[in-house]
């Protein structure tokens, strides 16, 4: 899902903890909160910030803005495959850092040096967060290189994208999204990259996404991509009443039992919402298994169920979602980066190979872009669209909340 939103009032921070204190959000130490104190999307929003439908933008434009039209025969627009020159650095620099003995949590663009690819990275990275928000990095040797150089270079690669952010109430920062056995009927517990059902378009819960693929499914597992910014300007023209429901704080959110004390299980806001200050950018928290899984309270009436206006607004979204997505198939050595700020991704129900065939395997990262990293922001590639006042620049995004799908 997308990132939560911006804290500009004092909020207390460690809330369960004897030490509670009271931060303004001037005063948090970028050392430890980069972004500035934003709230984790895991956390109701502050309601009285939230901006009713008639200040949304009618129209957005821009390079958040693309059809799939403008992709589907394009690849050369979206895939980049690794030249033999950039393994190389990849390798050398994967190499250096398993000698060092330095912890894989711990890596970081200072133990993992990439001098000769920071350009490209540079560029590729601005377009992933200020641009169409995807990319398609093709050639990796994961078979060739096993399961710890693998690791290493991808979570090395990750780093000039953003920083980890946990998955999961484990603290995983590097995800195995890989069909278990967990029951997808069992919506309220189980994590559906967990399984091999469909995943709906949703977004998840960091700024970006990336996924490396070990190892492909017999059928299906199939990838879906498509512009919120676009579906937005689609549900503007052909169904406005759906996307005023989206702005409103009617939707519940399941936390999946992963609450703290005192907490509740749900989560209550809008799918679609603007940024707080910032460039008001438009955002959407979305993924249809965590709204419908919270029966057992509805049923209780401890929540209200969804409405037949809310049930309408879901199928509406997820078509507007299929009629306007860019379908792609991952290979083996492929990794793709998503942003999740203004992307929403969907994957096709898979059967695995049967055994002793390995299963569909990605290696999954969640990453948070800072803001505060010098350099890292380039200018637009679109100006002119800038000066048209778009407003989907953003050289800030909001920091990555904590788990969901
Ligand atoms: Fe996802």
């Amino acid at each position: 899902m997308a990132p939560g939103i911006l804290v500009q009032e004092p909020v207390q921070v460690l809330p369960s903890s004897r030490t509670t204190a009271v931060l303004k959000n001037e005063d948090a130490p970028r050392s430890i909160f980069p972004d500035g104190i934003r709230t984790s999307g895991q956390h109701p929003p502050l309601y009285e910030a939230l901006r009713p439908y008639s200040e949304f933008p009618k129209e957005i434009s821009g390079p958040t803005v693309w059809t799939k039209e403008e992709y589907v025969n394009n690849p050369e627009r979206w895939v980049h495959p690794f030249t033999e020159e950039e393994i190389g650095e990849l390798s050398e620099a994967a190499d250096r850092f398993i000698a060092s003995g330095a912890p894989l949590t711990g890596i970081s663009k200072e133990n993992f040096r990439l001098n000769k690819m920071t350009k490209v990275l540079q560029v590729l990275r601005n377009d992933l967060l200020n641009g169409k928000g995807f990319i398609l990095f093709k050639g990796f040797p994961a078979e060739a290189w096993g399961p710890l150089k693998t690791s290493v270079a991808y979570m090395g690669l990750g780093q000039y994208v953003g920083y980890f952010v946990s998955q999961n109430r484990h603290g995983h920062v590097l995800g195995h999204v890989k069909d278990v056995g967990d029951d997808p009927s069992q919506i309220h517990s189980t994590r559906i990259y967990r399984t091999s059902a469909r995943q709906f378009f949703h977004a998840d819960d960091s700024d970006v996404v990336g996924l490396l693929c070990l190892h492909r499914a017999a059928e299906g597992g199939e990838s879906d991509i498509v512009s919120v910014h676009n579906v937005w300007n689609a549900l503007q023209r052909e169904n406005p009443d759906v996307a005023e429901l989206l702005t409103r704080p009617v939707w519940y959110f399941d936390r999946k039992g992963e609450v703290s004390d005192g907490q509740e299980e749900w989560v209550r806001q809008p799918v679609i919402y603007l940024e707080n200050g910032g460039k008001g950018r438009l955002y959407c928290k979305w993924d249809p298994y965590y709204v419908r899984s919270l029966t057992r309270f509805s049923d209780a009436g401890i929540i209200p169920a969804l409405s037949e206006e809310q049930e309408h607004a879901i199928q509406v979204l997820e078509d507007t979602c299929n009629r306007l997505s860019l379908h792609m198939i991952l290979e083996v050595g492929d990794i793709q980066f998503v942003s999740n700020a203004h992307l929403l991704h969907a994957r096709t129900a898979y059967k695995d190979f049967p055994p002793p065939s390995p299963r569909r395997h990605l290696l999954r990262l969640w990453l948070a872009t800072p803001e505060t990293e010098g350099g890292w922001a380039l200018p637009m590639p679109d100006s002119k669209e800038k000066k048209r006042g778009g407003i989907q620049v953003n050289n800030n995004p909001p920091r990555a909340p904590l788990d969901a799908e």
